[in-house]
């Protein structure tokens, strides 16, 4: 068997998982197939480094097309699936639940559907190494209190937005596909991830672009939710140890170890800013922080016990949340087209509907 595919590849994270695949470093990786519907969130700009390189077949599609994906996984005897695909944001789950079900529950079954057909042809040696990889979220498991425990692979789903609600939905049929008929799907929850390459409609990068555009900086009701930050590229490297080793029926959970308080983040941000571009008046860009009305059903705490990933796979994130934050801000400052490139009208629209609009706009 001769590829991986790979579903929402022109995202975020998916981006920063093929250009990881596809790295110098790797050079023995497979080809990887890349299905990306090119929704407002995908951006075929971030897989430039990859243009030229063969081993790279970008289709623009939709993973809810059966006929589609059922060819590409024949025509390109795929070995493993690695589900990016998504609608992510929370914040547009609420404004517009609609998409969220179509993509990430009936386009999940979908691939689902397509994937079984697709195993029922392989011989045994080519079963035993399939791999389904569901990308899924820590917010399935809903919200801790300031004491709980982080997230286990144990915890009950309790989702809370339309968001995390598709992504438990999800799950299930993932899971019951592998107890019903034995596809060796596996699932993983991950944590709040941040780097290069991410929609500046997320905490970290609408942060960094307002900040430098003199706009304010919108933190939702008092700041003081908590998420477990990790850095994209640890995400990817979990993913292959995942893919490599992760056992079929398997969840696991992956995390930062790095739970910091959003206001906290805010204002990490705004001091590497201060230090490496600062304000032209001299002032902090911290005097720009707005509290805006909270996002309704916040999810006060996230965190994640990685426990099982360690002990399973030998996998444990390598960049520390400091560095890692201070990376970023320097690609950000870098690589300023990349922002501009999003910033279309439909970019533009979402800024008025989610914070210039309505409540938020006070
Ligand atoms: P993203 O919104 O940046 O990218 C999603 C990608 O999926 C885009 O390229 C988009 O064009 C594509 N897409 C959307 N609908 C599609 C469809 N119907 N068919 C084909 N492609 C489609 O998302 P992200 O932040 O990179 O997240 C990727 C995955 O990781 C998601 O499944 C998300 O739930 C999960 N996740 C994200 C985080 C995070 O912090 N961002 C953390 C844990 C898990
Ligand atoms: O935990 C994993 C999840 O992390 C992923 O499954 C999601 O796809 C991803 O979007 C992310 O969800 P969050 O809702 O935590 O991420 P977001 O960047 O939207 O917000 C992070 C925190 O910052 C959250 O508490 C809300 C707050 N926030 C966010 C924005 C956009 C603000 O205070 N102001 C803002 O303008």
């Amino acid at each position: 068997m001769d590829a991986i595919l790979v579903t929402g590849g022109a995202g975020f994270i998916g981006a920063n998982f093929v250009l990881d695949w596809l790295a110098p470093s790797n050079p023995d990786a497979c080809p990887l197939v890349n299905l990306d519907a090119l929704t407002y969130a995908g951006n075929l700009a971030s897989l430039d480094p990859v243009a030229g390189d063969e081993r790279h077949r970008f289709v623009h599609g939709d993973i809810n097309d059966r006929a589609l994906v059922s060819r590409l996984l024949r025509e390109h005897r795929v070995r493993a699936i690695v589900n990016f695909a998504a609608e992510s944001h929370v914040d547009r789950s609420i404004l517009g639940p609609d998409a969220f079900v179509q993509t990430n529950i009936v386009g999940t079954f979908n691939l689902i559907e397509a994937a079984r057909e697709w195993y029922t042809t392989l011989d045994a040696t080519e079963r035993a190494a399939f791999r389904f990889i569901q990308v899924s979220t820590d917010e399935v498991f809903g919200a801790l209190g300031p004491s709980d425990p982080p997230f286990s692979e144990t915890t009950p789903y309790s989702p809370r937005s339309p968001y995390s609600a598709s992504k438990a939905a999800a799950d299930h049929l993932v899971q019951a596909a592998f107890h019903t008929y034995g596809l060796p799907a596996i699932i993983t929850h991950c944590s709040n991830n941040y780097g290069p390459l991410q929609f500046p409609e997320k905490l970290v990068p609408l942060m960094i672009r307002n900040a430098r555009r003199g706009e304010r900086l919108p933190v939702y009701g008092d700041g003081r939710q908590v998420r477990d930050w990790l850095h994209v590229s640890d995400h990817a490297s979990a993913l292959r140890a995942v893919l490599a080793r992760g056992r079929p029926g398997e969840t696991y959970n992956i995390g930062g170890s790095a739970e910091r308080e959003n206001l906290s983040v805010v204002n990490m941000l705004c001091s590497l800013l201060d230090e490496r571009s600062p304000r032209a008046d001299g002032a902090s860009y911290a005097a720009q922080i707005a509290y805006v009305t909270d996002r309704p059903g916040h999810d006060r705490r996230y965190a994640i016990d990685q426990r099982k990933i360690a002990a399973e796979l030998g996998w444990t994130p390598a960049v520390a949340f400091e560095q890692g934050l201070r990376d970023t801000v320097d690609w950000y400052l870098e690589n300023d087209a990349w922002i501009t490139g999003i910033e279309t009208g439909a970019y533009r629209q979402w800024l008025d509907t989610n914070y210039r609009s309505g409540e938020r706009a006070r």
